[in-house]
């Protein structure tokens, strides 16, 4: 490596956090911090982020299944943060949400994050203070559990896509808070990246086999998405293997979900595949996909299903426990009032604190929990959406099924998008003990008032 000036006061930086990060298993630490990234197209300047070691996304932690991952997180940003590993069933202290399982880590300070990680799969990283905020300036990165026998690909790529709110310097839009994005469809941006860089061209060969992670770590943004001169199978959702893999169409992915794709470039020699965006009429090219070579003469077989996690089996559904979760609020609704700290509120003073939503009447981190389970007990929480908006609901610390009103049930995932006018009844199992968060993720309507908590003894 060449010394140069830069490298030398990265040197000296990590020299004087080093009596900070001693301790921990293998002392690594991971640092929020200011940086300054090229995010927008060439000819526009680079933009000021808030990054994990200074760039976004932050970086890729990778660890077999069963694993630990041990990191000093140091908090160099002007305003407290956190990390939560979003997806992960992890012990309820290392969960990172501020105001429930820990105290903001303030500017300056550290704290030692230390955990298994039991599920292999597609995770990420995320702070929980302000994470409007936070996120939107790029606070975010990928955790990755390897499977002990990962599928055979040629290469394994994640794409983390996010949506930003850029101004025509390609600053970081600061319109953090506005009611218009609070009481409707949160922040959405103007502008959208794949690992923090605009659109690119990403080499592939004939017949390659790439599994491809695709995580949404934009605030509020649903993505629809299409690939061109692919065949892809959906391996996962959230973290968590399909039973049986089934063929990719027309992607949805709500802020905060994944997908674990298996692809086969099928486009051929000198051409191109894509990755496409759909947003209302237009169409966007978010990766483009030259096809150099050939890396075999066939595509390769199927893949098999990747090897199920250790998430218990629901019991059974008859005598499970139900729960009403109703979701009120936002701009258009017929909600008139809802508890704030105990108080009755009617929705002018609810908008004048910036509070626009709630559930089960409640506007704000309720001061009880929705429920409270035994340890091992199957839940189903019915989720009745009397918004015109969608909303991505993500229950931290456990993987649900969805449930058919024919009994079917759906795949697991940490995070399902509730559709405007619609009921999604979800069941877990509640084996992990302690005080757990479950809220919308699009973070404008957490922001303002879309959040509760659940209590496993
Ligand atoms: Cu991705 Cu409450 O978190
Ligand atoms: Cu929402």
């Amino acid at each position: 490596m060449k010394f140069t000036r830069r490298t030398l006061l990265a040197a000296s930086a990590a020299a004087a956090l080093l009596p900070k990060s001693v301790f921990g298993q293998a002392g690594l630490t991971l640092t929020a911090t200011e940086g300054s990234q090229q995010i927008a197209p060439a000819g526009y300047p680079e933009t000021k982020i808030w990054g994990y070691d200074g760039g976004v996304p932050g970086p890729t932690i990778r660890v077999k299944q069963g694993g630990r991952v041990v990191r000093d997180f140091v908090n160099d940003l002007p305003q407290g943060s956190s990390v939560h590993w979003h997806g992960i069933r992890i012990k309820n202290d290392m969960d990172g949400v501020v105001g429930l399982t820990q105290d903001a880590v303030d500017p300056g300070q550290s704290m030692v994050y230390d955990f298994t990680v039991p599920d292999a799969g597609t995770y990420w990283y995320h702070p929980h203070n302000r994470t409007w905020e936070q996120m939107a300036r790029g606070l975010y990165g990928a955790l990755i559990i390897e499977e002990s026998a990962p599928p055979d690909v040629d290469r394994d790529i994640v794409f983390l896509i996010d949506d930003w709110r850029l101004t025509q310097e390609a600053a970081i839009d600061e319109s953090f808070g506005q009611m218009m994005d609070w009481s409707h469809s949160g922040r959405i941006g103007n502008w959208v990246t794949i690992n923090g860089k605009a659109p690119d061209d990403h080499p592939v060969k004939l017949n390659e086999r790439i599994r491809l992670r695709l995580v949404n770590t934009s605030n509020s943004r649903i993505f629809e998405l299409g690939f061109d001169g692919f065949e892809g199978m959906v391996v996962a959702l959230d973290g968590q293997p399909l039973d049986v893999p089934v063929a990719m169409g027309r992607i949805s992915l709500a802020p905060a979900q994944r997908m674990d794709l298996i692809l086969d470039v099928t486009a051929e020699q000198g051409k191109y595949g894509s990755l496409v965006m759909q947003d209302r009429n237009e169409a966007f090219q978010l990766a483009k996909f030259p096809v150099e070579g050939a890396a075999r003469n066939e595509k390769m077989a199927a893949p098999a299903p990747l090897p199920a996690n250790p998430v218990p089996a629901l019991g059974d559904l008859k005598s499970a426990r139900r729960f009403d979760l109703l979701m009120e609020g936002g701009a258009m609704s017929q909600m008139r009032e809802a508890m704030v700290d105990g108080e009755v509120q009617d929705t002018r003073s609810l908008a004048a604190d910036g509070q626009f939503w709630a559930l089960n009447g409640v506007s704000g981190m309720p001061k009880t929990p929705l429920l409270v389970a035994e340890r091992g007990e199957t839940i189903i929480v019915r989720i009745i959406n009397q918004t015109v908006f969608g909303h991505a609901m993500h229950l931290h610390g456990f993987h649900f099924r969805s449930l058919g009103a024919d009994g079917s049930q759906g795949p697991l995932r940490d995070t399902v998008l509730v559709e405007r006018d619609e009921t999604v009844e979800i069941a877990f199992v509640a084996d992990n003990p302690g005080d757990w968060l479950f809220h919308c993720h699009m973070l404008e309507h957490t922001a303002a008032g879309m959040l509760t908590w659940i209590k496993v003894n």
